[in-house]
């Protein structure tokens, strides 16, 4: 297919330069091979400049020069991605919005923040935290991750599982479309169904629809009291089991975590920190949070009781501050640790929570089968299993060989169970020919229209989500 996008040329800088600066438009190959990477796997696709606007009217003005030039534009926010979304794959401009990253208002009364994309999603946490209010959605990087990155992909994390993701607190967007208008929909309104929702339809389309350049938040008040279980189980199924029947019992954890044994080895390791009984085959790793203390123990004491009859090893409670906070440290650094040990491929798998257990078996069952290694972790309350299968020792054409026949298999089965391609990691670059398996052609096509009605030109993170097959 001919390369429809044109080649950034000196008159392009040039205008970039006016539009907002010399310093925020880098050329050097250092920062391109930076803005060429993200965290999946070792992908590379530098583009060929990288611009730091900040302002949307900068952002509207590039878009205008890009359209009239059909340069190929990928926004990115901090490169935490998990799935190529920030990947310049076709070269041309990566804007980052890195340098539009102040908090415009913590609105106390109306329960909301006012936010620029690349504020530090954590940063905005403890600021929020600091008033008494909450904006739960963690994901695992959220220690570098931009709030606007989280939107494009509808970031997760372990406190989905009671408070819901990103899309779920978005109220309202202002954003730049690729031919540089501007739109803003919703606001400080918790009801609003003025036409169609153009916030969350915006929300997890993966940087594919607009450059969001401005966020209104929902907050809620931040629970008071919090407790953690850690539970080792010597089988893994028993485990997910145990987590059935805690929201049989009708309790919703805060956070409901299934970690393989092999998972937490590989972040002892990693970090040189020591998780406790880390020989066990899995964990579960159980929050509980609320205003009434008294109430959280009973709770806890359930809990421990509908474990401990799935046959768990012991029930661990960290109800210090600081043991939690390790903890937490050492579950969120799994996936980077888990990625250290190996070249390794991740899968973001998703099904109805009940049949978690099921899920398991089943990625089991094909690693045998296609004689690979997985190491598994995940959002259990959820049903999401991150899924990593490791290279380890094979050689190149094992791998290559064995590989995309395990991942159909693996998504097929997933499509059986009522599941689908991702939960929180998005399609971006690397899962978009596995899209067929979970959506017919008339889904497809209708999501085709929508980018066309946004990106006419296509210019606009190009070869992405869409499989290639037209
Ligand atoms: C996690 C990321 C990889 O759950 O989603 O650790
Ligand atoms: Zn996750």
């Amino acid at each position: 297919m001919p390369n429809p996008f044109t080649r950034v040329a000196a008159d392009d800088l040039a205008a970039f330069r006016t539009i907002c600066g010399d310093a925020n438009v880098l050329t050097e190959q250092a920062e391109l091979d930076i803005h060429g990477a993200d965290e999946t796997e070792d992908l590379c696709f530098p583009p060929e400049v990288v611009l730091r606007p900040e302002t949307a009217k900068q952002i509207q003005a590039i878009m205008r020069h890009c359209s009239a030039r059909r340069i190929p534009v990928t926004p990115r926010g901090a490169g935490t991605g998990l799935s190529g979304g920030a990947l310049p794959v076709n070269g041309g401009v990566s804007l980052s919005l890195a340098k539009m990253n102040r908090i415009l208002e913590v609105d106390t009364s109306n329960l909301v923040i006012v936010t620029q994309p690349g504020v530090i999603t954590q940063v905005l946490q403890e600021t929020v935290e600091a008033q008494g209010l909450y904006y739960p959605p963690d994901p695992a990087s959220r220690g570098s991750c931009f709030i606007g990155g989280n939107i494009a992909e509808c970031a997760g994390g372990p406190r989905a599982l009671k408070y819901g993701v990103t899309k779920d607190y978005v109220l309202g967007v202002e954003a730049v479309l690729p031919d540089g208008s501007l739109i803003r929909w919703g606001g400080k309104l918790l009801k609003n169904v003025t036409g169609y929702n153009l916030a969350q339809l915006l929300v997890g389309s993966e940087g594919t629809l607009a450059i969001v350049t401005e966020i209104t938040l929902k907050l809620i008040p931040l629970p008071k009291e919090r407790v953690c279980l850690v539970v080792p189980f010597d089988d893994g199924q028993a485990a997910a089991r145990a987590l059935t029947k805690i929201f049989m019992a009708r309790l919703t954890p805060s956070a409901a975590e299934y970690l393989e044994g092999a998972a937490v080895r590989c972040a002892e390791a990693k970090f040189g920190k020591s998780f406790p009984q880390s020989d066990a085959e899995a964990h579960l790793l159980l929050e509980l949070d609320g205003n009434d203390r008294s109430q959280l123990d009973k709770d806890a004491e359930v809990v421990a009781e509908i474990c401990l009859g799935e046959s768990a090893r012991d029930v661990l409670l960290a109800d210090e501050r600081q043991k939690m906070a390790d903890i937490w440290e050492m579950r969120r650094g799994i996936g980077e640790a888990v990625k250290s040990v190996s070249v390794y491929k991740e899968e973001d798998t998703v099904v109805p929570r009940a049949r978690l257990p099921e899920l398991v078996g089943v990625v089991r069952e094909l690693c045998r089968k296609h004689k690979l290694d997985a190491i598994t972790y995940g959002h259990a309350g959820d049903g999401n299993l991150h899924v990593n299968i490791l290279k380890r020792e094979l050689s190149d054409e094992e791998w290559n060989e064995r590989l995309p026949g395990a991942i159909t298999e693996l998504f097929e089965r997933v499509v059986a169970m009522g599941g689908a391609l991702s939960g929180e990691h998005g399609i971006g670059w690397v899962q978009k020919r596995y899209m067929p398996i979970v959506l017919g052609p008339s889904e497809l096509a209708i999501m085709r229209r929508l980018k066309h009605a946004f990106d006419p030109l296509g210019i606009l993170n190009p070869n992405k989500v869409f499989p290639d097959d037209e």
